[in-house]
């Protein structure tokens, strides 16, 4: 038997960007703050996961290594531990390919949809097709949580269009409105300081504290933009929030730039512009999002020519989270 899974990662509008100290597995990778996201679709992560004599993970093509072969475990271990019995969690051993459609070091972050669709897929893989169909309608909470402590930003890829994290799990917010995400790559090397060290160090930014007092305020405001469908109140938000997850980076000891010099030179160059149907956020890297309610793809390609500036594109746009592709 064999399940392929597929889910898709997602961009924040509000930051998940430090975590509260763990003392469980249950609570892994619990959040400082409530955060709020748009699912993605075209970008992808596929598992395809069969049972196996013992444990042999894959990606992209590859052998795991001894680091993501050891989350991997884990991650089996805790889906399997919340679906069967003990001493059947216990035995459970698997085959597992994951691979994604993007470009690793894209700055669209991997391990969301990675553990979304792994934790999803296993759920299929180890009791039924309709049974994880019936969880993804009805029992999103533990598949949130679950994701979760695979990956504290995979809690919001188990679903679609937006999702709202606020504790143990992510909930969705039902949206019709349609926006897309053009993301600028002007890096594709892996960062420098992984997100698990960003998050760490953010709670020793003397502004961290007054972060967290703003992000209420911040919350409400998008929430309302998105029931209003109004970018043009979304976009101010978006931008102040990314660039403050940005300054709480620079502030951290030791301190984090993610931006290069183009990403600087673009933002620079957007804050020049009179009136824009498109506004910007960021991620822990030096690669720029862009939200907007239609494609802009050839727009910001000839922006980007106007500043001599080399990027890739990747264009993107509102999903509606995890499918179970087929269990055989
Ligand atoms: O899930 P992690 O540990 O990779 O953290 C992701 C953090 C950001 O992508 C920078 C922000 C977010 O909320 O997704």
């Amino acid at each position: 038997m064999s399940t392929v899974a597929q889910a898709s990662p997602n961009i924040a509008f509000i930051k998940y960007w430090g975590k509260l100290a763990s003392t469980s597995d249950q609570d892994r990778n619990m959040a400082q703050n409530p955060s709020l996201s748009l699912t993605l679709s075209q970008a992808k992560s596929t598992v395809e996961i069969s049972r196996a004599e013992q444990n042999e993970f894959y990606i992209q093509g590859s052998r795991a290594n001894e680091l993501d072969e050891k989350k991997l475990r884990a991650h089996v271990q805790r889906v399997c531990e919340a679906y069967l019995k003990p001493a059947e969690a216990a035995q459970a051993r698997f085959r597992i390919h994951s691979a994604n459609n993007f470009p690793k070091g894209t700055g669209i972050a991997s391990s969301a949809s990675a553990f979304a669709a792994l934790t999803v897929g296993l759920v299929a893989e180890i009791t039924e097709k309709s049974k994880a169909e019936d969880e993804l309608k009805n029992n999103l909470g533990l598949l949130s949580q679950l994701a979760r402590r695979g990956s504290g930003s995979a809690a919001r890829s188990v679903a679609g269009p937006f999702m709202k994290w606020d504790g143990e799990a992510a909930v969705v917010i039902e949206s019709p409105w349609k926006l897309y995400d053009t993301i600028l790559i002007f890096s594709e090397e892996a960062k420098k300081v992984s997100s698990t060290d960003g998050h760490a160090r953010a709670l020793s930014s003397t502004e961290f504290p007054a972060r967290l007092k703003r992000i209420p305020q911040r919350m409400r405001l998008i929430e309302e933009a998105i029931r209003t469908q109004d970018l043009q109140a979304l976009g101010p938000v978006l931008e102040e929030e990314a660039y403050e997850m940005h300054a709480i980076a620079r502030t951290s000891h030791p301190p984090i730039d993610y931006a290069l010099p183009a990403t600087k030179v673009f933002l620079a160059a957007l804050r020049e512009l009179k009136s824009r149907s498109f506004f910007y956020t960021l991620d822990a890297g030096p690669n720029v999002h862009l939200i907007s309610e239609r494609p802009i793809g050839k727009e910001i390609s000839t922006l980007l020519g106007d500043l001599n500036l080399a990027a890739k594109i990747w264009e993107d746009w509102t999903g509606p989270g995890p499918v179970i592709v087929s269990r055989t």
